[in-house]
């Protein structure tokens, strides 16, 4: 992707400026390079640096030295059309090292128009022109499961990624991918049937659960137990079936059920037991002229699913139940930990069912023979029934193999007809890329073209990011596909950019992937409470010295609240602010910490911040003051305030939000150092002191918005 966020920064002032410097210098050979400007790694030498000279050197046959020395001389012959804002001095074998003017940055500073209610802090959004569509496709959980901490990072690191883009002036579109369309629906639907059942015959409540232990009780036991238990059941099912053959009081019973994830839960282990059971004893041949084998029922629901009509509305009502059941779940979790995602962007697999025979039909014939520019061409074939996509590299060798180097193919549709998780994502992508005006995507299938129009003809995405951890191999595949098939291209403008976001695992203290103590995924919900009951500690712990540290006390509604931002935000920050793509290990102590790069530190740096500005009153008259930067602190406080956008820009390109964490623990440092060197309530003079609390206003409210990114809660006080 070319390098271009959108947002005018120092940065991109910088680069802008070395730009046409570099053509003043060179003439056209200098035109379209990269200036290779960034921000100095050593603060001592300036803010910025260029690097040019080394790379340009090689391919002018000049010595480095020279070229920074000619680049110097187009610098000043630009900044001489205008106010010189930065100076620039050549360093080494020729580095031009660049620091900023004081002037300038208190320029800038000034420019900081109030506190509004959507706080940009003076940062540009993109331009129309620089404007992207953004889908961003993250949680996307299996219904009719719980989330786990595995579905943690996909949510937080999707949600940042989504109000960064958005902060930057980008048009996001949230996709909650959910899984709601496989084969498990089978279980889920019989489970509630099973509710039903259980309920007309007066059982106890947790009788299934009940059911679920006695049968792997009887497993302990033997197989002649296991075949017993097995007998009994089936003969009490078939007893219930018999009684409501036509599923009338099925039908009306499911008129009123409101179900929660909860109690499906246990009745989908029971149904996924039974059958397990009835396969693996092969009791299913024990017992002759079944109309449907015991270890096959949930097969046969779903394929009355998705067959669908007016036969089969009772598992479609009973699959719209448990999605909705698992939806509130996922919802209540996603507004307890302050996630943007609603019922609006939630496009499951289902919606895509009625495109999956115009993409196969598609592959077959756009696909009959290799087809595909630039890196990967494309085959489609029949393979032992199935419909296969081979993907080749240009010379014609397999660019996936399988263990023993044999090609290995993407499967679009099984022998028996069924479609894959595959098949759904290349109609999920092309529903993402189309737009009915904006860029109608050629398809040569009129099934496909039908079906995505009558789905309102797409999302007409730049831009498309699949936040999902794992799932390379298969992304890789589904790109590639789309690559053969050309859906990407688009004339007059760039492709669009599909790239998959993955991230590495949670690991516990044995730097395994986190567990429960009994070996199960831990829950995210009970994940959350702990948090919370950690933070409340924490809270309490730090109210003696609350006078000491000169903070007003705590209200116990206050210290509840707090508890809530500290607890979740703690678990986010702690997740955020790791490199994206490597493993990190879940360590309470380290997430809840006071001091080093942590929630609770940012949080607490915040509300200091804000207790000094409420201490100094007068908002209104510190709003206009002339910002002075006069002590080298108060120097590199400002910049870094300053840096908030270009930091944004490169948040938004490598879709690293622990650069963004980095940056605002480097943000609460320069206040500290800032605070400690330089009194503000006691500052000499008026005008200092004016100047202060500007500046501590504009820290807090960097902090501030930059935790908001993070979807973090900054309390006002703590
Ligand atoms: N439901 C999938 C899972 O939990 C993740 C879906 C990711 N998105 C996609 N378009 N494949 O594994």
């Amino acid at each position: 992707m070319p390098y271009d966020a959108g947002m005018k920064s120092m940065l991109a002032e910088l680069r802008e400026c070395f730009s046409a410097a570099l053509e003043t210098a060179f003439g056209e050979r200098g035109r379209g390079i990269d200036p290779l400007v960034k921000p100095s790694s050593d603060t001592k030498f300036g803010d910025y640096q260029c690097n040019v000279a080394m790379s340009l050197g090689k391919s002018l046959a000049m010595k480095p030295r020279e070229v920074a020395e000619r680049l110097v001389e187009g610098v000043s012959q630009v900044l001489s059309r205008g106010q010189p804002w930065f100076f620039v001095q050549i360093d080494g074998p020729g580095f031009v090292n660049i620091r900023l003017r004081r002037e300038y940055l208190e320029e800038l500073l000034s420019s900081i128009p109030a506190e509004q209610a959507d706080d940009r802090l003076g940062v540009m959004p993109a331009t129309a022109a620089q404007r992207q569509t953004v889908v961003v496709d993250y949680s996307s959980p299996n219904v009719a499961k719980e989330l786990h901490v595995g579905h943690l990072r996909s949510t937080i690191i999707g949600d940042t990624i989504c109000r960064v883009l958005g902060f930057c002036g980008h048009d996001v579109i949230r996709q909650n991918h959910l899984g709601d369309w496989g084969t498990q629906f089978g279980m889920v639907i019989l489970g509630i049937w099973h509710i039903f059942a259980g309920r007309k015959r007066g059982e106890p409540a947790g009788w299934l659960e009940q059911g679920t232990t006695e049968l792997a009780a009887a497993q302990q036991t033997s197989d002649k137990a296991v075949l017993d238990w097995l007998a009994r059941t089936y003969a009490q099912q078939e007893k219930d079936l018999a009684a409501d053959l036509e599923g009338r009081e099925f039908e009306k019973f499911l008129r009123e059920y409101v179900p929660t994830l909860d109690e499906l839960l246990p009745a989908y282990r029971f149904v996924n037991a039974v059958e397990t059971a009835a396969e693996k004893t092969g009791f299913d041949r024990t017992a002759e002229g079944k109309r449907i084998p015991l270890s096959a029922v949930s097969n046969y629901v779903v394929k009355m699913l998705q067959e669908g009509g007016e036969q089969n509305r009772q598992e479609r009502e009973a699959w719209r139940l448990s999605i909705r059941a698992s939806l509130d779940a996922c919802n209540a979790l996603y507004r307890r930990l302050g996630v943007l995602l609603v019922d609006e962007d939630v496009r499951g697999e289902s919606f895509y069912h009625e495109m999956l025979a115009g993409v196969v039909e598609e592959l077959k014939g756009r696909l009959a023979t290799p087809t595909g520019a630039g890196d990967a061409r494309a085959v489609c074939r029949l393979d032992k029934g199935a419909v296969c996509v081979f993907l080749e590299k240009p010379d014609g060798a397999p660019m996936f193999k399988g263990a023993q180097g044999d090609p290995l193919p993407m499967i679009a549709q099984k022998s028996d007809g069924a479609y894959l998780y595959s098949t759904t994502d290349l109609a999920a992508a092309l529903f993402r890329i189309s737009h009915p005006q904006r860029n109608r995507v050629e398809v040569t299938s009129r099934a496909l073209a039908d079906a995505l129009a009558a789905k309102g003809g797409g999302l007409g995405a730049d831009r498309i990011l699949y936040v999902v951890g794992e799932q390379r191999l298969h992304l890789q595949m589904v790109f590639a596909t789309i690559d053969a098939l050309g859906w990407k291209r688009r004339a007059g403008r760039p492709d669009v950019d599909l790239e998959h976001v993955a991230f590495g695992w949670v690991l516990g203290d044995d730097h395994k992937p986190l567990k429960t103590r009994t070996g199960e995924n831990v829950k995210l919900r009970e994940l959350l409470d702990e948090s919370e009951r950690r933070a409340r500690a924490l809270i309490d712990e730090n109210d003696a010295k609350r006078a000491e540290l000169g903070l007003e006390a705590l209200s116990e509604e206050e210290k509840r609240d707090i508890a809530l931002a500290v607890g979740i935000g703690s678990v986010k920050y702690a997740d955020l602010s790791q490199n994206r793509t490597t493993n990190y290990v879940f360590n309470w102590e380290k997430m809840l910490a006071m001091q080093g790069n942590t929630a609770p530190y940012l949080m607490y740096a915040y509300a200091r911040i804000r207790s000094i500005h409420r201490k100094a009153a007068s908002g209104a008259a510190t709003a206009g003051a002339v910002l002075a930067l006069t002590e080298p602190v108060e120097i590199a406080l400002g910049k870094h305030i300053l840096q908030l956008g270009e930091t944004l820009e490169i948040v938004a390109h490598t879709l690293a939000p622990n650069l963004l964490c980095e940056y605002l623990y480097g943000l609460a440092a320069a206040f500290m150092r800032f605070y400690e060197t330089c009194p503000v309530l006691q500052a000499g003079d008026e005008k200092t002191r004016a100047s202060r609390v500007r500046l501590c206003d504009l820290a807090a409210r960097t902090l501030r918005v930059g935790l908001g990114l993070l979807g973090i809660r900054a309390m006002e006080r703590m």
